[in-house]
């Protein structure tokens, strides 16, 4: 029997592709060796986002279209939404019961969110209780593996001391703690040279059209010594040359790189070099969430059958949480 991974991410709008390599594609790899649960958190963005929860849905089909284009493929994995599967609120509400609040008022993202987001009274219950909700996501499905990014390591960790406790509380072994697995590009620049992210408007995102996505990687910053054709410029300062590190060959990389410090090519000659591997990655990304996006009653099929899978999984594991627990 494969072991399971499981994973989620909130819905706060279209994927990119740093998202795309940083976790997406590491997702649909492990598709190949595990037994993969994979959902859209979305009672987790109400926790910051609960005075307004207009864009939720809408954002939640985006993410779904994103990830089956990207390859999640709903034959093999479990593809569902957190609020369709009821259990998750259950095993939240026995989780709380057993989480001192001084664990969660330590956990760093606590602090930080609250001192980031200034806009929106976070001073709730749910939102400190934002990592209890999470454990109750993971440990339900007794995953061995959760694809995470370094951010969620604390949440993680709690999970792991959430698990502990119960299984110290109430004998056995029900909930196994499972480990974190970090994915291989963790930092992938925006179009301005920065991390990029939604907040920083530099994204190429999955479902921007080829075309947009070429304009966006030839207008894209590059080393600002060379403002000329005839400038020499230098590779390690050049956002587009880390895309090279991503995408392209050695062969090319080097073309690239000398080209560049002899100003042997232009800028232009070498984002053509990238833009050709970005296309690639992302033009039939594009076309097949065209297709989902055109068609929402399959997407909604897909979800409906997905959480239907994930509830059973989760069933499980609540008569086993029920019975440690001695409750009726
Ligand atoms: N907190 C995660 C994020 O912001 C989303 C998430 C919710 C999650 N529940 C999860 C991730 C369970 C992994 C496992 O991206
Ligand atoms: Fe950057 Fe390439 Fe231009 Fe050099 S040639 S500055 S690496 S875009």
């Amino acid at each position: 029997m494969k072991k399971r991974v499981l994973s989620g991410m909130q819905p706060s709008g279209r994927l990119h592709l740093g998202n795309l390599l940083g976790a997406l594609q590491n997702w649909v790899y492990l598709q190949d060796d595990y037994d993969c649960f994979y959902f859209v958190a979305d009672w987790h963005a109400l926790t910051t986002g609960y005075a307004d929860t207009s864009a939720v849905a809408e954002n939640t089909r985006n993410v779904l279209a994103d990830w089956l284009a990207a390859g999640l493929d709903p034959e093999r994995s479990t593809v569902f939404i957190q609020s369709m599967v009821k259990e998750h609120a259950e095993l939240h509400l026995l989780l709380s019961m057993i989480t001192p609040l001084g664990w969660l008022e330590r956990v760093p993202t606590y602090k930080e969110k609250q001192d980031q987001i200034k806009d929106r009274d976070l001073g709730t219950y749910g939102f400190l209780g934002y990592p209890v909700l999470q454990s109750a996501d993971i440990l339900i499905y007794r995953p061995a593996f959760v694809p995470v990014g370094v951010d969620q390591l604390p949440h993680l960790e709690i999970t792991r001391e959430i698990a502990r406790r119960f299984n110290h509380l109430y004998g056995g072994d029900v909930l196994p703690d499972p480990e974190g697995l970090l994915a291989k590009f963790p930092k992938v620049p925006g179009v301005d040279g920065r991390k990029m992210s939604k907040s920083y408007d530099n994204c190429l995102y999955l479902s921007d059209s080829p075309e947009l996505n070429d304009k966006k990687i030839r207008t894209m910053m590059t080393d600002p010594a060379r403002a000329r054709r005839t400038d020499t410029g230098n590779p390690d300062v050049c956002p587009v040359f880390d895309l090279h590190k991503i995408f392209s060959s050695d062969d090319e990389r080097s073309y690239c790189a000398d080209g560049c410090k002899t100003a042997g090519i232009g800028c232009m000659d070498c984002k053509k070099v990238l833009i050709t591997h970005v296309l690639a990655l992302l033009e039939p990304i594009y076309t097949k969430r065209q297709e989902y996006i055109a068609n929402p009653r399959l997407l909604e099929e897909i979800a409906v059958a997905g959480s239907r899978k994930a509830s059973a999984a989760a069933a499980e594991t609540m008569s086993a949480v029920r019975s440690a627990m001695k409750l009726p």
